[in-house]
């Protein structure tokens, strides 16, 4: 299950430890959404679930860090005739990077160039990473690797993603210009989102509350299956003596959401 974790295992090329996002170990470090909350952990075999900032810790090194110049490469400097689509945090883009041992074929990837970086904006840029860089499941897209510099030209955040062939479910349920998919590919990414779904529910030692279910972040691989994306709002369900989650509105400035066509 863990197959995915190890892919970028080697330490040799792109991937630079030392260049790794600090406020990512730092957040997990003081994030109140967790270990705040839960119970002490136990030092014996059967010990309350660690939180999602607990075990990203764990696994960080998997995810690789990219260089702002290694993305503008991947992406020809964000060439607009690349962009794939926009949304609330800034645009996304098709890109080709080089595999992580620099054998191979070059990988298609889609870079998501954060424009919205106020408190909010990074808040959701820290809860992807750590969230993608310890779900792996075949139903949630996966999180290759993120950009994060603070150069004399501003603040920059990326994040890096396997390409997704088939765009989103948004795009084929309104987008006149992408053809229709029939019942049985519908059928067939339903039960893919809510295996997904599922997977955030049960299938961790903590539950994932996704809170942004909407077509748009239903991505749809060469395949037609789906892959639930964006879990900058997300947040670790009840754990311990904490019995419930907060999704008010002030929480986040956002609403909890999920598109009519889901209901
Ligand atoms: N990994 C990916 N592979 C291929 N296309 C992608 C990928 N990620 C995003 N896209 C495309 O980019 C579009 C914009 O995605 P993004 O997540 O930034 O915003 P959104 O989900 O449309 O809106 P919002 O910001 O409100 O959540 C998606 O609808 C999809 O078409
Ligand atoms: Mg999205």
């Amino acid at each position: 299950m863990l197959k995915c974790f190890y892919i970028f295992k080697d330490k040799s090329s792109s991937r630079r430890r030392g260049e790794s996002a600090p406020e990512l170990s730092n957040e997990s470090r003081r994030n109140g959404n967790s270990e705040g909350n839960r119970a002490t952990r136990s030092t014996g075999s059967v010990s309350s679930p660690r939180s999602i900032p607990e075990m990203y810790r764990e696994r960080e090194q998997n995810l690789r860090v990219f260089t702002l110049s290694e993305l503008k490469e991947a992406t020809r400097n964000f060439n607009r005739l690349l962009k794939i689509g926009e949304g609330g945090f800034g645009s996304v883009y098709k890109g080709s990077i080089q595999p992580p041992n620099g054998k191979g074929d070059p990988i298609v990837v889609a870079v998501k160039k954060l424009n919205t970086l106020g408190l909010q904006g990074h808040r959701q840029w820290i809860a992807e990473v750590q969230f993608l860089g310890v779900l792996e499941h075949p139903n949630l897209v996966k999180l290759l690797g993120y950009c994060a510099t603070d150069g004399e030209r501003g603040i920059q955040r990326l994040l890096v993603y396997e390409y997704m062939q088939n765009r989103s479910l948004e795009d084929h349920l309104f987008n006149k210009a992408v053809p229709v998919v029939s019942w049985k590919t519908r059928l067939k990414i339903i039960l893919g989102a809510a295996q997904g779904m599922a997977y955030l529910h049960e299938g961790l030692e903590v539950q994932v509350i996704y809170r942004d279910f909407k077509s748009s972040n239903v991505l749809l691989d060469e395949n037609f299956n789906a892959r639930l994306s964006d879990f900058g709002l997300a947040r670790e369900g009840p754990a311990g003596d904490r019995s419930h989650v907060s999704t008010a509105v002030s929480d986040d400035n956002v609403r909890f959401c999920m598109d009519a066509e889901f209901l």
